[in-house]
């Protein structure tokens, strides 16, 4: 579908207009980059600043906004018929997405990095942007600077995108990377990753996989034209994670990753976030620090590798100006193309349960005899298979041991309920971890 491209005017002397919603660690990156563009003379498309809006305007800022432009009223945007493109960058749902739907319907182009808005209200926007004629663009939303929302939406379009595994979140790969170094304990690597500007304004978020959830959600509709609800997504944050776990990893040849998954099955789409076991030997294991990445695999294509700064000011700004820039030219050149509504493919949603992979179990056992034979009963039972077990740290003092298992492949559903009972065994003193192994079907490991 083409329109006219929104109903606000081509701003001011020609320059778009921009307003911004939100001038915290990404608002503030993307003011600056408009306001150097005004001063430095890069004129094609020019842009011109017309307002940011805050919560708290007495607040000390990363940038220095024109005489004027700073408000706490959207309206000095939303009503403001120069304005023709807004960017959302103040996060969470509402009332980021009264303000959004608001723009779209005054005929204003929208681009936000808010991957919850659009996780819990983006097929809404679609639909209200496509109506009335305007841009609703969001690469910022997923992978921070990674252009992926793009290449999924058009350069990959005539492909069965049959598999898309990522790490999607900066702030607990920051964190999982520091502590698989043995360096920061949890705490410090989560200030260190605020104080960087990665983290969500709640950084539980992060921390719980919410954030990471988001995102899969919003590359699911693109990858898989299905609708995905948050309830629907398999959810685990890395709260859990200790360095045991860290250095037994290391020992077996693994790192641990917050991995984001959304995999065609013969009978559906089943979308998983936790943190897992991802063999050394393959790409994903080795990226670290605020780096995401995202591994896509394509009928046509074959599979594909993106890379690069999941979060922060310049990153997610490189993102959010790109989707700015490609608008303004289309104002510029009156080339007149909305939101295309996604077609919808409606895959079924698989429930967890049904999920296959190997298992990381860690234990602590009383350090007796038959402790094993009881442990491989309760996992024989659920017809799941032992790969090795190891007995480390133990504590002769109090007699006890940590134990690690790791299983051949097994239904989650299955493990789920061995794990229950192993709890009861009366040789556990507590079952400490359990993490999925991802599976690389190509490779050795
Ligand atoms: P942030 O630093 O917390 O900034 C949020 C800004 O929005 C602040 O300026 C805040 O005002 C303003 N704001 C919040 N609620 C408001 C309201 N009700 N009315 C008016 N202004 C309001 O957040 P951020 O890190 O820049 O993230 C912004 C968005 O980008 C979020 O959707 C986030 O998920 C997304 N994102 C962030 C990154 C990253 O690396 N940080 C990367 C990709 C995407 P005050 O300053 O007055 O409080
Ligand atoms: N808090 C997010 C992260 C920001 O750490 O990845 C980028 O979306």
């Amino acid at each position: 579908m083409s329109a006219a491209i929104g109903k606000a005017g081509p701003g001011v002397h020609g320059a778009a207009g921009v307003g911004v919603l939100g001038l915290g660690v990404v608002g503030s990156a993307v003011a600056r980059a408009i306001l150097e563009r005004e001063h430095t003379g890069h004129t094609q498309p020019s842009l011109k600043l017309l307002g940011a809006v805050v919560r708290d305007i007495r607040k000390p800022r990363l940038v220095r906004l024109p005489e004027g432009l700073l408000s706490t009223d959207a309206a000095t945007i939303l009503d403001n018929p120069d304005v023709s493109i807004v960017v959302e960058v103040m996060g969470g749902e509402m009332p980021a997405f009264d303000y959004i739907s608001r723009a779209l319907r005054a005929g204003k182009h929208v681009v936000t990095a808010n991957k919850e808005v659009l996780c819990k209200r983006g097929a809404e926007l679609e639909e209200i942007a496509a109506e009335h004629g305007v841009r609703l663009l969001y690469e910022a939303s997923v992978g921070g600077g990674i252009p992926i929302i793009g290449p999924l939406t058009t350069d990959l379009s005539a492909n069965r995108i049959l598999g898309l595994r990522a790490i999607i979140n900066g702030t607990t790969n920051y964190i999982l990377t520091k502590m698989a170094a043995g360096g920061a304990g949890f705490d410090v690597a989560l200030k260190e990753a605020q104080g960087l500007g990665y983290a969500e304004a709640d950084p539980t978020n992060d921390v719980d996989g919410f954030d990471a959830a988001f995102k899969i959600t919003v590359l699911s509709r693109l990858a898989y034209r299905t609708h995905v609800p948050l309830e629907a997504v398999y959810r685990e944050g890395i709260r859990n994670m200790d360095a045991k776990d860290f250095r037994y990893a290391k020992d077996l040849g693994f790192a641990i990753k917050l991995i984001a998954a959304a995999q065609r099955e013969e009978d559906g789409l089943l979308v998983r976030v936790h943190p897992a076991f991802v063999p050394v030997g393959v790409p994903m294991a080795n990226v670290n620090g605020v780096l995401n990445a995202v591994e896509i695999e394509g009928d046509m294509v074959g599979p594909l590798w993106f890379q690069g700064r999941g979060a922060g000011p310049s990153p997610t700004a490189s993102a959010v100006m790109g989707d700015v820039l490609r608008i303004a030219r289309e104002i510029e050149s009156g080339s007149g193309v909305s939101t295309v509504r996604q077609p919808v493919e409606g895959l079924r949603l698989l429930q967890m349960g049904e999920h296959q992979c190997r298992y990381y179990l860690r234990l602590t056992v009383h350090d007796r005899a038959g402790v094993l034979a009881k442990i491989a009963g309760a996992l024989g039972e659920m017809n799941i298979s032992i790969r090795s077990v190891l007995q480390m740290d133990t504590d002769e003092k109090h007699r006890v041991a940590g134990l690690v298992i790791m299983t051949h492949p097994a239904r989650e559903a299955n493990m789920q309920k061995a794990v229950a009972r192993i709890r009861d065994l009366d040789v556990v003193a507590s079952l400490d971890n359990l993490i999925r192994v991802e599976s690389y079907p190509d490779i050795a490991y």
